[in-house]
C-alpha cells in the first residue's frame, strides 16, 4: 500500500503528559488528512492504539529519561491511516504477552494486535500500527 506522509512532530515530557500531546497530534492529523472521508476511519480505534503505543515508549524505552523523546509521524493512504512511533530503544522490544489473568499488566499490545489492521516493530526504534 501506499502511504503518505501527513505531519511529523516531536515529543517529549514524563509520564502522561506527552502521551496526551501525541494523542491530540495524531487525531487532528488523522481528522485533517481524512477528511470527507473521517467515517472511514475508526478514530476511536486510531487514539487508542496511538495512546497505548506512546505510553510503552515512555515506559519501556529511553525515550523517558531526561533529554529523551519520541517522533511521531502520522500518513495516509486511500484505504486508512498509519502511524510511526520512533523511541529512543530499551532493554527489551515490543512483544505481546502471553495472556496471564494473574497479572496487571501486559494488556497494551494486546489491544493494538485487537484494534489494529496491522502492527509491528521495525527493529530500529520504530513501532508503528495501521487502521484502514
Ligand atoms: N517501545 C518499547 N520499547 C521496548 N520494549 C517495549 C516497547 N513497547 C513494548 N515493549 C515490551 O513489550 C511488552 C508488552 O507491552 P504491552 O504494552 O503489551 O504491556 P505493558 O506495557 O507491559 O503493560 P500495559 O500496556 O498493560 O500497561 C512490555 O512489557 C515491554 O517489555
Ligand atoms: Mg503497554
Amino acid at each position: 500500500m501506499l502511504w503518505h506522509p501527513v505531519k511529523v512532530t516531536r515529543v517529549c515530557g514524563s509520564e502522561h503528559e506527552p502521551v496526551r500531546a501525541v494523542r491530540a497530534f495524531v487525531l487532528d492529523a488523522a481528522a485533517g488528512a481524512l477528511a470527507g472521508r473521517v467515517h472511514d476511519v475508526d478514530l476511536g480505534d486510531v487514539d487508542l492504539c496511538a495512546s497505548e503505543v506512546a505510553t510503552n515508549s515512555f515506559i519501556h524505552s529511553a525515550s523517558r529519561l531526561s533529554g529523551g523523546g519520541i517522533e511521531v509521524r502520522v500518513l495516509v493512504s486511500g484505504r486508512g491511516l498509519r502511524v510511526e512511533i520512533e523511541d529512543d530503544g530499551g532493554m527489551t522490544l515490543p512483544k505481546v504477552q502471553p495472556e496471564d489473568d494473574a497479572r496487571e499488566c501486559g494488556r497494551g499490545l494486546m489491544i493494538v494486535e485487537a484494534l489494529a489492521s496491522a502492527w509491528g516493530y521495525d527493529g530500529g526504534g520504530t513501532t508503528w500500527f495501521e487502521v484502514c
